[in-house]
C-alpha cells in the first residue's frame, strides 16, 4: 500500500471529487481527515471509510475562516501525530456574466477555491516544515485558462497556479512538493443532476481528444500521483486532467 502510515487531509471531502480522493488514500493505506463544511456529508464519508477497515477522523470546517482551518489542521495533528499530505478540494461555483455578477458572488467563489487553500496550507506548513516532509496539491481547473460566465470561478483558479507555484519555490528546500491539477469537466452527482446533462456529455465528447466526461477517479489517480513519492523530483506543475483538452 502506497500511502501506509501517511497522514492524509482532504477538504470538500464529503462528496464528488474530494469522496473519491480521499477513499483512494484510505484504500492505500493513509490515515485520513474529511474536512467538509457539510456535517452529515462529512460524517457519512469518515464512518464510510472506517466500516471498509480504513482510518479517518471528520472535521467539520469551513475553509474560508482562518480559526476552521487552523482547528483542522490541530485536530489531524492531535489524532495521528503528524500531516503529511494536504487536498486543497474544496470548491464552488457562481457562475453568471460578469454584468450579473455581484460582489457577493466574486467574494465567495474567491473566498473558497483561494483563500480557502491558502489558510489550510499556512496552518499546515510549519508542521510540513518541522517534519522536512509535506505534500501539498491544490485542485485548480481547466477554467484557470479563462471561461465564459466563470470570471470569478476563472479568477479563483488561475490563482490557485500562482499559490502553488510561488509556495513550491517557498518550501521546496524543506523537502515540501507544492503541485496543482486541472480537471475538465467531470462527472460527479452535480452534473448529473444537471437538467442539461445529456447535451453537456454530446458536446463534451465533441470536443475532447479522449470523447468522455471524466471521472472523479481519473482526477483522484492524478492527485495520489502528485502525493506519493513517485513524483518527488515535481514541484510548481500542473497537471491537466481534461482529457487533451485545452482552452
Ligand atoms: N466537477 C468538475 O467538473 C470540476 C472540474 C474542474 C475542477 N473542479 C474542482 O474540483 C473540486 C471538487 O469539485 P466537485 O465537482 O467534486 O464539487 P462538489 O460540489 O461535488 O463538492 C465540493 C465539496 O466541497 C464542500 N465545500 C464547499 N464549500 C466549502 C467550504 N467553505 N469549506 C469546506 N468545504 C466546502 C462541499 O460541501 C462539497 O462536499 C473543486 O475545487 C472544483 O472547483 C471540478
Amino acid at each position: 500500500m502506497r500511502f501506509q502510515g501517511k497522514v492524509a487531509i482532504v477538504t470538500g471531502a464529503g462528496k464528488g471529487i474530494g469522496k473519491a480522493i480521499i477513499q483512494k488514500f484510505a484504500q492505500e493505506g493513509a490515515l485520513v481527515t474529511v474536512a467538509d463544511i457539510h456535517n452529515q456529508l462529512c460524517e457519512e464519508t469518515a464512518f464510510e471509510i472506517n466500516r471498509a477497515g480504513g482510518r479517518a477522523i471528520a472535521s467539520v470546517v469551513d475553509v474560508t475562516k482562518a480559526e476552521d482551518t487552523e482547528k483542522l489542521i490541530e485536530k489531524t495533528v492531535q489524532a495521528y501525530g503528524r500531516v503529511d499530505i494536504l487536498i486543497n478540494n474544496a470548491g464552488i461555483v457562481r457562475d453568471m456574466k460578469i454584468t450579473d455578477m455581484h460582489e457577493d458572488d466574486w467574494d465567495q467563489v474567491l473566498d473558497v477555491c483561494l483563500k480557502g487553500a491558502f489558510l489550510c496550507a499556512k496552518y499546515a506548513a510549519p508542521y510540513m516544515i518541522e517534519q522536512q516532509y509535506g505534500k501539498i496539491v491544490n485542485i485548480s481547473s481547466r477554467a484557470y485558462l479563462g471561461n465564459p460566465g466563470q470570471a470569478n470561478y476563472s479568477s479563483a483558479k488561475a490563482g490557485i497556479i500562482g499559490l502553488t507555484r510561488s509556495l513550491a519555490k517557498e518550501l521546496g528546500k524543506h523537502n515540501i512538493n507544492v503541485n496543482a491539477i486541472a480537471p475538465g469537466l467531470i462527472e460527479t452527482d452535480a452534473l448529473k443532476s444537471h437538467a442539461k446533462y445529456e447535451k453537456i456529455k454530446e458536446l463534451q465528447k465533441r470536443d475532447t481528444p479522449i470523447p468522455r466526461v471524466g471521472l472523479p477517479e481519473d482526477v483522484a489517480n492524478a492527485v495520489l500521483f502528485f502525493a506519493s513519492d513517485e513524483s518527488s523530483y515535481i514541484s510548481g506543475d500542473i497537471l491537466h486532467v481534461s482529457g487533451g483538452r485545452f482552452g
